[in-house]
């Protein structure tokens, strides 16, 4: 008499189990409640914490993009309160669609604005900024889809909710996921160079290179104007890096655009603008000095077409000296 009581409550039991579990499943992945996203459903790497450390690492996300007083905020937008609209990016997202679902006539969600932004960087230029930020799908940063996941979450978590369902990747990086290899930039040096020699040049204040007397490697160099190179060659390629070298005014680093003044005792200065207000201008000149410069002093100021950085390295660099400074600069990730 007792047994099939007994199996019947197991049973119901069981039942309520199993419905709790799916609706707890259920709001886990639509990310309702407060709760995290379904985290733990596709991988147990796709966390916000995990986007994060992509963001201020591998991702090199914060050599141009700074969220509230933490990383760069020279070349890209703030990803925080301070960046464009006054809204943190996980906000900011959700005007940015509205922008692009009118411009493309197909709908767009926040979520997708972000996508599009991480893995398709010029489809749409912030204004004010240049078209300049890396794929960071391909070499050297070379995200996979769950990084992008992951880097996504932690953009929505700044100012929105994190929402892993709403995450849609474009097919061809799915296709990486599944084991096709991204595509690799075609390139080898024509000569192999010595990095160690390379560093030497770089840092040497009397040979025909001396690039530490702007650029910072590390602790080392220069650290008052020019970019930082730390981490130059883990985010961008080869062909970008010999450019840069080669052919500096080609494309300026935004931020790090010349400016020429002449003051009215007829001194020239040109050089890249460190700090301004009401009534000072601070500008780095081409030997990375700082020049201060009272405004009632100015006559004329106008922006510059050529880089601050000196274009004649072709030049005055043997071609081993070249690949040498390059093997080096090469080795910074
Ligand atoms: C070398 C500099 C650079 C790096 C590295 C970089 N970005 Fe950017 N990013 C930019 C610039 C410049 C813009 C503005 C121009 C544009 O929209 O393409 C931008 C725009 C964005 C936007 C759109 C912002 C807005 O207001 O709509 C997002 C989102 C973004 N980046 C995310 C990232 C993430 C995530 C990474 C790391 C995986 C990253 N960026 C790496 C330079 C960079
Ligand atoms: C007089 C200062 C100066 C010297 C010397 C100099 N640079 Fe630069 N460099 C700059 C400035 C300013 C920029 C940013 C503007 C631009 O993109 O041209 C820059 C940009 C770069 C970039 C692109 C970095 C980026 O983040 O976009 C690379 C790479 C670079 N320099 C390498 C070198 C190397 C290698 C040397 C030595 C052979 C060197 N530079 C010497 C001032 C200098």
């Amino acid at each position: 008499m007792t047994r099939p009581f007994l199996s019947v409550v197991i049973f119901t039991l069981f039942v309520i189990v199993a419905i709790v579990g799916i609706g707890e499943l259920v709001t886990r992945v639509s990310g309702e409640g407060g709760r995290r996203p379904a985290v733990a459903l596709i991988s147990a790497d796709i966390t916000v914490e995990a986007g994060e450390a992509i963001f201020w690492g591998r991702g090199k996300c914060s050599i141009c993009h700074a969220v509230a007083s933490r990383g760069a905020a020279i070349r890209g937008p703030d990803q925080g309160a301070s960046g464009p609209l006054g809204l943190p990016i996980g906000a900011r997202a959700a005007e940015r669609a509205k922008e692009r679902a009118e411009a493309t006539g197909k709908t767009f969600t926040p979520t997708d604005y972000l996508v599009e932004s991480v893995t398709d960087p010029g489809a749409y230029v912030v204004k004010g900024f240049k078209n300049e930020m890396p794929d960071p799908t391909r070499p050297p940063i070379s995200l996979k889809p769950n990084d992008l996941r992951a880097v996504i979450l932690y953009l929505q978590s700044l100012g929105g909710r994190p929402d892993l369902a709403a995450i849609r990747l474009p097919e061809r990086l799915l296709a990486i996921a599944n084991g096709a290899a991204p595509a690799t930039e075609e390139w080898s040096p024509y000569i192999l160079g010595d990095a160690k020699k390379g560093e030497a040049l770089f840092f040497g204040a009397d040979s025909n290179a001396a690039c530490g007397k702007c650029h910072a490697v590390r602790d080392r160099g220069g650290k008052v104007g020019p970019p930082d190179l730390t981490q130059v060659a883990g985010t961008w390629g080869p062909k970008f890096i010999v450019e840069s070298i080669l052919d500096p005014s080609k494309q300026i680093a935004s931020g790090y655009e010349s400016v020429l003044i002449v003051t009215r005792e007829g001194r020239y200065v040109s050089g890249i603008v460190k700090k301004e207000d009401a009534s000072i201008i601070e500008v780095v000149d081409n030997r990375a000095k700082i020049q201060r410069i009272s405004k009632a002093q100015i006559q004329r100021r106008s922006p510059q077409k050529t880089s601050l950085m000196p274009g004649n390295f072709g030049e005055i660099l043997t071609v081993e000296e070249f690949h040498d400074l390059l093997a080096y600069v090469l080795t910074l990730r």
